[in-house]
C-alpha cells in the first residue's frame, strides 16, 4: 500500500524539515489539503505552497485534495502549481464530471472525494472519469479526528460496483486500521496525525509498504 502523508500535521514553521522527514522515511506521495472555508469550515492553504513544494522537491508527487465549492476555477492554477494528483469533492455545486475531464485534458491524475454521507452508487456515473476514489473516513475539514469504520463498507460497494481505480482513505488512518483497509482493497492511505507524530515514521512506512 502507498502512504500519502497529510502535510495538515505537520509543523507550519517547519515545513520543508518535516517534509524532508517523509522523504527519509521512504514517503510515496504528499497529501496537500485545500480548505476554502465554505465547502468545509476551515481555511488552509493556497496554490502557492502546492508550487513552493514542488519547486523544493520536484521528484515528490502532490496529492492535492480540494475541499472547496469551486474547483473548477482552480484547475489550472493547481495543475500549473504541480499536483500530479488533483482530487475533487462530488458533493460541490457545479458539475463534478466537467471538472474532472478538465483535470484528465491537463495530463493530471484525477480523484474523486466523497464525504461520509455520500453513498457509492451516489457517484456511479463519475467512476469512469476517476483514476482516484478518495473515500472520507471523517467529515472533511480538521485532522486528528476518529476514523470511522462503516466507511469500509462504501469501499466494498465501490469494488462491487465494478470500480478498478485506486482507493484512497482520509481521516483517522493510522497503524492501527491500515490492514483493515488494505483488506477491503485500499491502495493509497492518507496520514496526517499518524505519520507526522510518529516516533519512527520510517519503520511505520516499511509496514504500511508490506501491506
Ligand atoms: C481532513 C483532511 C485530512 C486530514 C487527515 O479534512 O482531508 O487529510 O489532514 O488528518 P489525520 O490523518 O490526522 O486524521
Ligand atoms: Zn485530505
Amino acid at each position: 500500500m502507498k502512504i500519502s502523508p497529510s502535510i495538515l500535521a505537520a509543523d507550519m514553521l517547519n515545513m520543508e524539515r518535516d517534509v524532508q522527514r517523509m522523504i527519509d522515511a521512504g514517503t510515496d506521495w504528499l497529501h496537500v489539503d485545500i480548505m476554502d472555508a465554505h465547502f468545509v469550515p476551515n481555511l488552509s492553504y493556497s496554490p502557492a505552497l502546492v508550487a513552493a513544494l514542488h519547486a523544493r522537491f520536484p521528484e515528490l508527487p502532490l496529492d492535492v485534495h480540494l475541499m472547496m465549492d469551486n474547483p473548477e476555477k482552480y484547475v489550472d492554477v493547481f495543475c500549473d502549481a504541480g499536483a500530479a494528483v488533483l482530487t475533487i469533492h462530488a458533493e460541490i455545486p457545479g458539475d463534478p464530471a466537467q471538472v474532472l475531464r478538465d483535470i484528465r485534458a491537463r495530463g493530471v491524475m484525477t480523484g474523486l472525494s466523497v464525504k461520509p454521507g455520500t453513498s457509492a452508487e451516489a457517484i456511479r456515473d463519475l467512476l469512469p472519469l476517476a483514476d482516484m476514489v478518495l473515500v472520507m473516513t471523517v467529515e472533511p475539514g480538521f485532522g486528528g479526528q476518529k476514523f470511522n469504520a462503516d466507511m469500509l463498507d462504501k469501499m466494498d460497494d465501490l469494488r462491487r460496483m465494478g470500480y478498478t481505480g485506486l482507493l484512497e482513505a482520509d481521516g483517522g488512518v493510522s497503524m492501527k486500521n491500515a490492514a483493515l483497509l488494505r483488506a477491503h482493497g485500499l491502495d493509497v492511505a492518507v496520514m496526517g496525525t499518524a505519520m507526522f507524530r510518529s516516533a519512527d515514521p520510517k519503520a511505520d512506512m516499511t509496514a504500511i509498504h508490506a501491506l
